[in-house]
């Protein structure tokens, strides 16, 4: 298999996406960033908005952020095409007292957020990220912060003391085993104090400003192209990051359409997307609202019927070394195109109808898809989709790009698989 210099360039540009973006917080700005230099125009809830046609804007919430470019027609003629994806990914976070110190080490506490593969985060080069807010005169300040150099470690047991580790699994105590080493605490130290400080450092604020922070533990480690010919990625946060930036870029390429395009990133998915962030929250369809202002409640229902919504999340890519762990018919291929998720308990949104608007999407971009069920006796994820669909009542279609270590804290998929997904989404906003 050759890859162009074309697909290497954009499974690139996704590693240098997902090396800026060690939290959501972080996803958000990196996101925000890439917006402002394609001329979109950054939107705060508290004001109010003066959107005109063809105008292209963004507006965050703490962890998510939509961006959209108004069409040239109004919704109820056109309807709404609209992508979702989310911004976190599963793993450590800090409690608020996190550092304390024993038996001479200074260790930090911490919380698993999701359903991350904990034995993945054992012995990895891991560091800190996300926000800090420091006292000002007026209240505070939310400052984002991110450790480059690795601060903080989860050493394994050695084999002679977990001798049937290669029989039954790693596995980790989630309170007493999970704990991350930082730093030598002798006798009498201040631990907290110690680890404060080190913000402090970080940020040049007084630690005594540091009222609080909300902290992600990530892999300094950064991204890679691997395989024989160059053909795949590895990196932490694939799911949902490489989402998040195919339709980010897909957004960024949208100018003078007819149809209103909404590209909507979302906090909170790994743990159930019930916040005021979230995809279960109010951000969207407050959003939604906000663009259909001049519309009577009639002719935005009517908007939403004609609407389309791609929810894009990861699928799972077969793996031969487990072939038994997949449905017979529905082995998807790395690097055969994005994934249509099925499920008929709708922990996927696609039905026949948006599945078949899909596959003409990609047949319209030149760009092959794979459908996947996953096993019957297995229970199965879900995503922002059927929320979307549910809360919006818009025809939804749950879609992805494959990937092998689903929630391992280095996952890996497939180059060619990034660039059709993007091209997928060109053509959807197009
Ligand atoms: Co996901």
């Amino acid at each position: 298999m050759a890859i162009s210099a074309d697909v290497q360039k954009s499974a690139r540009d996704l590693l240098a996406f997902i090396d800026a973006s060690p939290s959501p917080w972080h996803a958000v700005a990196t996101a925000a960033e890439r917006l402002n230099q394609q001329g979109f125009e950054a939107l705060s809830e508290v004001d109010s908005w003066q959107l005109k046609a063809g105008g292209r804007y963004f507006v965050a919430r703490n962890g998510s952020i939509i961006a959209f470019v108004m069409g040239q027609q109004s919704p109820v003629s056109t309807g709404l095409n609209m992508i979702g994806a989310h911004t976190d990914s599963p793993g450590l976070r800090l409690k608020p007292n996190a550092a304390y110190s024993t038996d001479g080490l200074i260790r930090i506490g911490v919380e698993v957020y999701g359903g991350p593969i904990l034995a993945t985060f054992a012995d990895r080069d891991l560091s800190l990220a996300g926000q800090v807010n420091v006292r000002t005169k007026q209240g505070f300040d939310t400052h984002l912060i991110k450790f480059d150099e690795p601060i903080v470690r989860l050493p394994n047991l050695a084999i002679h003391m977990n001798r049937e580790v290669n029989d039954k699994g790693l596995k980790f105590n989630k309170q007493t085993e999970l704990p991350l080493l930082f730093g030598e605490g002798k006798e009498g130290v201040d631990a907290d104090a110690q680890f404060i400080g080190h913000l402090a450092d970080k940020l040049k604020v007084k630690p005594a400003d540091i009222i609080n922070f909300e902290l992600n533990v990530f892999d300094t480690q950064k991204g890679v192209i691997w395989g024989a010919h160059q053909e795949f990625i590895a990196n932490s946060q694939l799911d949902n990051l490489a989402s998040c930036h195919a339709a980010l870029t897909a957004i960024c390429n949208t100018e003078n359409s007819q149809t209103t395009s909404i590209c909507a990133l979302f906090d909170h998915e790994e743990v159930g997307s019930e916040s005021a962030t979230g995809a279960n929250g109010s951000f969207l369809a407050n959003v939604v609202d906000r663009i259909c202002l001049d519309l009577n409640q009639e002719d935005k229902l009517r908007a939403f019927s004609k609407s389309f919504f791609i929810s894009a999340d990861m699928a799972h890519a077969f793996h031969p070394n487990f072939s038994g762990s997949y449905e017979p018919c529905h082995h998807v291929q790395v690097n055969q195109g994005p994934v249509i998720k099925t499920n008929a308990n709708q922990r996927y949104a696609t039905d026949a109808k948006t599945a078949a608007r899909f596959i003409q999407i990609c047949e319209q971009a030149g760009v092959p898809y794979q459908q996947y069920a996953h096993r019957t006796d297995l229970g199965c994820g879900s995503t922002i989709g059927p929320i979307i669909a549910s809360k919006l009542g818009i025809p939804s279609v749950d879609v992805g790009a494959p990937m092998w270590a689903m929630h391992s804290i280095r996952e890996s998929a497939g180059v060619l698989d990034h660039h059709y997904m993007i091209s997928v989404l060109n053509t959807f906003l197009k």
